[in-house]
C-alpha cells in the first residue's frame, strides 16, 4: 500500500456526546504528525456523495465541549449496498484519501470492515456510542456522559414519585444492551433494572414484584433498557393490571439522552483514542478500532469489535439488588 498522506474523518450513525471531542483530536494529533485532514460529513452518505472539507486546526477549535457533531451524522441505507460503496471508492480515489476514520458504533464499524475488506483503504475506528455495546472497548465515546444525564433525569423523576407514592418505569436507551441501563439504575438508586442480558429465562418484573419493594418502599424506580416489545410501557401495563392499587407512571427519556456537553471521562477517552488512531496509523494498522481496556489503548480487529457479545458483568445485577432493599 501507498504512504498514507491523507486522512478522511466521519462520524456516523446515532451522534454521541464527545464524538467533536474525537473530530478534534483526530485532526489535531494527523496534523501535528504532517497528514492531511479532511472532513467527510453526512457519514457514509457524505463519503458517497462527496461532502468533504479539507480541515486545518481552526475548523476543530471550541468545539470539544459541544454534544452532537460538528460533521453531521446518518445512517446510510446506500452505504450497505456494494453499489453504494463502490462509489464511496470513487470518492476515495477522488480527494485522495489514503486512510478512513470512522467515529461511531456497531453499525458504522461493520461498514468501514466491509469497505475495508473490499477496497485498498485503510479503514480505523473509534468507539462513538452511547450504548457502550462494541466489543474490545471497556468504554465507548458518549457512554459515560449519557450516564450522567440518565441520572440526572432520574434524581428528577425520583422527586416526584417519592411525592406521590408511586412507581415510576423509565426507559433509558442502549439498543440491544443493557450496560445504560444496569449502571444508571446503580447511580441512580434505582429499585431494579430490566435488561436484555437477564431476559432469557427470568421474567424480571416477577421477580422483582416478589421481593416484596413496596413493603418497605411507597415509592420505586425501575430503569427499563428500551425494546420494540417489553420497554417501559409493557412493564407498566403488567404492573397496572396485575397490581391495581398501584400508582404507575412511565417516563421515556428519548433523544435528550444523546444531547448535551460531553463529560470529562468522554473528552478525555476521545482524545486519548483519538491520538491512538493517528499512531495506529503510523504504525500500519488497518482494519481496527481503537478500543481502552484497563486503562491501555488497544487495538482491536474491526471483525471482533462488532461482536454482538460483548461481556456484561452480572455480578452487577446482585450489586443492585442488595443495594435496593
Ligand atoms: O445507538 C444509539 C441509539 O441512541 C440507541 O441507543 C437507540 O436504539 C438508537 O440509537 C436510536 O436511533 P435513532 O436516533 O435513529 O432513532
Amino acid at each position: 500500500m501507498a504512504k498514507i498522506k491523507t486522512i478522511g474523518i466521519l462520524t456516523s450513525g446515532g451522534d454521541a456526546p464527545g464524538m467533536n471531542a474525537a473530530i478534534r483530536a483526530v485532526t489535531r494529533a494527523g496534523i501535528y504528525n504532517g497528514f492531511s485532514v479532511k472532513g467527510i460529513y453526512r457519514g457514509y452518505d457524505g463519503l458517497i456523495s462527496g461532502d468533504i472539507k479539507s480541515f486545518t486546526t481552526e475548523n476543530v477549535s471550541g468545539i470539544i465541549g459541544q454534544g452532537g457533531t460538528i460533521l453531521k451524522t446518518a445512517r446510510s441505507q446506500a452505504f450497505k449496498t456494494p453499489e453504494g460503496r463502490a462509489k464511496a471508492y470513487e470518492t476515495i480515489q477522488k480527494e485522495k484519501i489514503d486512510a478512513l476514520v470512522v467515529i461511531g458504533g456497531n453499525g458504522s464499524l461493520t461498514g468501514a470492515m466491509l469497505f475495508a475488506q473490499e477496497y485498498d483503504i485503510c479503514c480505523i475506528g473509534l468507539p462513538g456510542t452511547i450504548d457502550n455495546d462494541l466489543y474490545g472497548t471497556d468504554n465507548t465515546i458518549g457512554y459515560d456522559t449519557t450516564l450522567n444525564t440518565i441520572m440526572d433525569s432520574v434524581d428528577r423523576i425520583r422527586d416526584t414519585a417519592q411525592s406521590h407514592e408511586r412507581i415510576f418505569f423509565v426507559e433509558v436507551m442502549g439498543r440491544d444492551a443493557g450496560f445504560l441501563a444496569q449502571n444508571s439504575a446503580i447511580a441512580c438508586g434505582a429499585e431494579a433494572a430490566i435488561i436484555p442480558e437477564d431476559s432469557t429465562d427470568v421474567d424480571q418484573l416477577a421477580r422483582f414484584m416478589q421481593r416484596g419493594i413496596r413493603k418497605s418502599k411507597k415509592s420505586c424506580i425501575v430503569i427499563v433498557s428500551e425494546s420494540p416489545k417489553c420497554g417501559a410501557m409493557y412493564y407498566a401495563d403488567r404492573v397496572r393490571k396485575e397490581f391495581p392499587d398501584y400508582d404507575v407512571r412511565v417516563s421515556i427519556l428519548g433523544h435528550l439522552q444523546r444531547g448535551g456537553r460531553p463529560s470529562a471521562r468522554d473528552r478525555i477517552l476521545a482524545g486519548r483514542t483519538g491520538v491512538g488512531a493517528i499512531e495506529a496509523i503510523l504504525q500500519g494498522q488497518r482494519n481496527i478500532m481503537v478500543g481502552d481496556r484497563n486503562n491501555e489503548l488497544i487495538y482491536v480487529p474491526l471483525s471482533e469489535a462488532i461482536r454482538k457479545d460483548k461481556p456484561f458483568d452480572k455480578k452487577l445485577i446482585k450489586v443492585l439488588d442488595e443495594l435496593s432493599i
